[in-house]
């Protein structure tokens, strides 16, 4: 069944939906994917009109250039649904801003705004019955971009897809979390890519990161690859520490990325008059804070990963365990900013958006 929406989007409705086989108590994170995705693709210098249709396989040239040179970028969004099966996305227009900005540091063209609000608003129409209410459930939204020019010359290519695909979610992290923080391996250097969503930065953790899970740490924080002796970001997270009841996190930068869910906490903690440092974090201080006690908690914020409080870190063969705190930064902020994506109270700062 093919229709248009307002904007010029052409709708195929699938006709066989698998929403009946999925186990919604029991989600791998990003496994199950909904029954439509949106696609639109750059050619001749414009993107042509955007598509919903049955989620499935695409076809692609072997020489197309995603394949060869990593030209892609993507996003992480999620859908809230309250008890009145009202849906809600959390700042998209902040996604869209991110991956126009990855974009271009990727020599990607731009995505037009209203083919992305109003893709994502048709796309959860027709998968709406894929987002259930209650904490901790939500529709995970992945937006991508990839070049698919044909040809392995080492060039931007001149046509490219945008796609959304999305997937329900609860937890993306099942169990404990211990980081290591990094002594050899970089994530990112100064004037290149790391504040991009570039597909590539988050292959290029693969390996380090199975390392350092070899040795019974689920995640590495990156430090700055001058010295590693600044603490960055999880890679799939950025990251807090509380020190006494002083939270800091590292400043944006080149190689940090700007966080969605890392502002709202830093605003949300501001807001609760607590004393918050947006300043380099040295791992000195972190150790020496771990060693006196005055390290109370370290979370990391994002959006598959909501807040999630770190048990303990490892640094030069030596491991710490941070307390178990009855009443935690980490618990405190997610109950706050779920209470917000959820709507169980009011949004004082318009990040709801009503889908
Ligand atoms: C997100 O939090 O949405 C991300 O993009 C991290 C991802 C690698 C799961």
């Amino acid at each position: 069944m093919e229709s248009m929406t307002d904007a010029p989007i052409k709708i195929t409705k699938t006709t066989a939906s698998k929403l009946e086989q999925v186990d919604f108590s029991n989600l791998t994170f990003g496994k199950n994917f909904t029954d439509h995705m949106f696609v639109c693709d750059y050619k001749n210098g414009e993107w042509q009109t955007p598509e919903i249709v049955p989620y499935g396989p695409i076809t692609m040239e072997p020489s197309a250039k995603v394949f060869h040179y990593g030209q892609a970028v993507f996003e992480g969004m999620k859908a809230f649904k309250d008890d009145n099966d009202d849906v809600f996305l959390f700042r998209p227009k902040d996604n869209l801003d991110r991956i126009n900005k990855s974009a271009k540091r990727m020599a990607i063209p731009a995505f037009p705004e209203s083919y992305f609000m109003e893709g994502l608003q048709a796309l959860l129409n027709l998968d709406r019955n894929w987002i259930k209410a209650g904490a901790g459930n939500s529709l995970y939204i992945r937006p991508f971009v990839i070049a698919t020019e044909s040809g392995v010359s080492a060039s931007p290519s001149s046509s490219y897809r945008f796609m959304i695909i999305c997937a329900p979610a609860n937890a993306y992290y099942k169990g404990e979390v211990k980081v290591l923080f990094a002594e050899k391996y970089s994530r990112s250097a100064d004037g290149g890519v790391g504040y991009a969503k570039a597909a590539g930065n988050y292959g290029a953790q693969f390996f380090p990161t199975s390392l350092a899970q070899a040795e019974g740490f689920q995640q590495i924080i990156w430090t700055d690859a001058k010295t590693h002796e600044y603490l960055e970001e999880a890679g799939t997270m950025n990251i807090f520490f509380r020190v006494n009841d002083t939270l800091l996190t590292a400043p944006i930068s080149d190689r940090i990325l700007d966080g969605i869910t890392r502002k709202s906490l830093i605003q949300i903690a501001e807001d609760k008059g607590i004393d918050v440092q947006v300043r380099p974090v040295s791992v000195k201080e972190i150790v020496e804070a771990a060693k006196n006690g005055s390290l109370k908690e370290i979370f990391g914020a994002g959006t598959a990963a909501t807040i999630n409080p770190i048990s303990g870190f490892g640094h030069k063969g030596e491991t710490f365990d941070l307390p178990k705190l009855e009443s935690s930064y980490a618990s405190n902020f997610k109950k706050e900013l779920m209470a917000i994506q959820y709507n169980t109270k009011d949004d004082p700062y318009g990040w709801r958006h009503k889908v």
